[in-house]
């Protein structure tokens, strides 16, 4: 897969094929998830994922939900939560809620890419969360961030791994360690 390829973000709520798409991919996310913690989502008996945030992230002002597309074809998303949104906390202008990349373009740099598109346009203090057991986006993350996240253990109920980071500024946020 070529880097010399364009990588784009688009609103998908945009176009109707897009809301289409990201409807039926979403789930894929939530099953990979759902290989490192088995409280949060659970696959009801008609095998829906619940909760369902999808149809908030479509409709909220505050949200971004964003296809990420690799020349035409649409590689993978990313949905973005913008204050005041609840979601994201005080101090903070944006939260990283989802991201993800399809299995078959994995490793080849888009992720990467597409995190760098995002935090140059929404530039601002962010902060995301991680899995504690999802180890290869642990990995990514630290690969992506660099020496710019400053790392920190939450003790939410799922023991996330938090990073909060200034695109602005381009370095560790040293002040997210208020959030302790
Ligand atoms: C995590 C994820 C977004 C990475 O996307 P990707 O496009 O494969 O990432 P990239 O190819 O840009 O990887 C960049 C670097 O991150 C690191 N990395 C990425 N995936 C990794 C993995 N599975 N294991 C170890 N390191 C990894 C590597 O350093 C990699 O560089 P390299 O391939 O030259 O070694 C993708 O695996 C995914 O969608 N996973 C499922 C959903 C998920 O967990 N999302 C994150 C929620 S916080």
């Amino acid at each position: 897969m070529g880097r010399a390829l364009k990588l784009g973000l688009h609103d998908a709520r945009a176009s109707a094929a897009d809301r289409e798409w990201l409807t039926n991919v979403y789930p894929f996310y939530l099953h990979d998830l759902s290989e490192f913690d088995e409280h949060y989502y659970r696959l009801n008996d008609r095998g829906l994922w619940e909760p369902d945030h999808l149809a908030s992230w479509l409709q909220d002002d505050t949200d971004h939900p964003l296809i990420i597309r690799q020349s035409e074809t649409r590689v993978g998303f990313a949905l973005v939560n913008q204050a005041p949104s609840a979601d994201v906390m005080p101090g903070f202008r944006f939260r990283l809620a989802e991201f993800f990349i399809l299995n078959r373009y994995r490793r080849t740099g888009i992720g990467l890419r597409a995190a760098q598109a995002l935090f140059d346009r929404f530039r601002g203090r962010w902060q995301l969360s991680v899995l504690p057991r999802n180890a290869p986006a642990i990995a990514f993350w630290r690969r992506v961030l660099g020496d710019r996240a400053s790392l920190r253990q939450e003790f939410g109920p799922r023991g996330e791994i938090v990073y909060a980071f200034d695109t602005d500024r381009g370095k560790a946020d040293e002040s997210s360690r208020s959030l302790a």
